[in-house]
């Protein structure tokens, strides 16, 4: 089978015949907001059986043509990633962890029975469109360029199989705040009639079908005036594991930290790795266990817990100031940002930014 050459140079580079005029772009990177706005470029890497992955091209962002038979369109054969690239205090432009992302990518690939990409060719894809878009950065305080690559089962067959042709893309979002409000906290509804991922299942994987099933709680969640969903165990409905997009961390009184344990059913966050690193390294105790939803509560009223956070790409850290569910509502410490939730804040963010020093090899420039 071939391999796929990963050469910068062997990228087929499509001229746009007509990007962005430079005035509206810089109209739609002063304020972005998150997912709206999408730069000018997209790589496209094709995968067909015994053939392999060919055909790595950068060109255009534009509609897709796919024949209404695609698998993905009916078997939700789909998977993505989601990272950032930031803008160090020199300049030059820099992704944190995509070793991480192009693994996670090969996981959840190796879950929904589809080919493995070279983590090479993740990478390169990625610094190539991050390059060719570079003046999409956006200009608010805080932006950075969010990274959406993915792939679809493109072959027009309707059996049930895992199909024989695959389409990997990547495009690129300017993006500021993921909160709306950009509230220093958020609100979180623990769902009692949904869960988001039982053993056994996609949990773990970053597949469509995953966030599909999590949209009706996730309104329920706002439709209450809540931010985002928090999931409990399948099984038992008795364990906290995640949110909608995000992993959860709690910190208690004696300064040791928690977090639910990648079993199977959550997502592994970077972010969460991450920040369980960071923490390590401080000297603070962190512990994968399972935390039962009455605990958070008791813990929460005695003051035995006194911060709760969550944490993904998209959010970065992000205190939980109140936790509601059919029992009735509970604030945790004072409502708003502890001090460890802010300082493991800012250490990421400082290493994101190449503000602090990058002992761990953990952010890769692009220029
Ligand atoms: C369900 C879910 N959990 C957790 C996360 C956090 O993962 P990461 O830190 O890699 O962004 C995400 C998203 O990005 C997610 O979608």
């Amino acid at each position: 089978m071939a391999t796929l050459a990963t050469a910068p140079n062997s990228f087929h580079r499509v001229p746009h015949p007509a990007p962005v005029p430079a005035a509206s772009r810089a109209q739609a990177i002063a304020d972005p907001g998150f997912g709206k706005v999408f730069t000018d470029h997209m790589v496209t890497i094709d995968w067909e059986e015994g053939r392999g992955w060919h055909s790595p091209r950068i060109g255009p962002r534009e509609p897709l043509s796919l024949d209404p038979a695609s698998a993905v369109l009916h078997y939700a054969q789909e998977i993505f990633e989601g990272l950032k690239a930031y803008k160090l205090e020199d300049g030059a432009m820099a992704l944190f962890r995509p070793d991480a992302n192009a693994r996670r990518f090969n996981a959840s690939a190796d879950r929904l029975a589809m080919p493995n990409l070279p983590e090479e060719a993740f990478i390169e894809a990625i610094r190539q469109l991050v390059l060719a878009d570079r003046e999409w950065f956006p200009t608010v305080q805080g932006g950075s360029l969010y990274l959406r690559p993915f792939m679809i089962a493109t072959e027009a067959f309707l059996g049930v199989r895992p199909a024989k042709q695959y389409k990997f893309l990547v495009i690129a979002s300017p993006s500021g705040n993921y909160f709306k409000s950009g509230a220093p906290a958020v609100s979180i509804w623990v769902s009692r009639d949904y869960t988001r991922a039982a053993p056994g299942g996609t949990g773990a994987a970053k597949c469509g079908g995953n966030y599909a099933a999590s949209l009706v709680p996730h309104a329920e969640a706002v439709s209450k005036g809540h931010d985002q969903v928090c999931f409990l165990d399948a099984a038992e409905h008795k364990y906290v594991e995640e949110l909608g997009g995000m992993n959860l961390f709690f910190a208690f009184e004696d300064g040791s930290l928690l977090t639910p344990p990648l079993g199977g059913t959550i997502l592994p966050g970077i972010t969460r790795d991450s920040l369980i690193t960071l923490a390590r390294e401080e000297g603070l105790t962190v512990r994968e266990e399972p935390y039962a939803f009455d605990q958070w509560r008791a813990d929460a009223a005695s003051g035995k817990l006194v911060e709760a956070f969550a944490c993904g790409t998209a959010a970065v850290v992000t205190p939980v100031g109140t936790v509601a569910s059919h029992d009735g509502e509970f604030t945790i410490g004072s409502g708003g940002p502890g001090q460890t939730t802010q300082r493991l804040r800012d250490k990421l963010v400082s290493l994101q930014r190449g503000i602090a020093e990058d002992k761990l090899g953990w952010v890769t420039r692009l220029d």
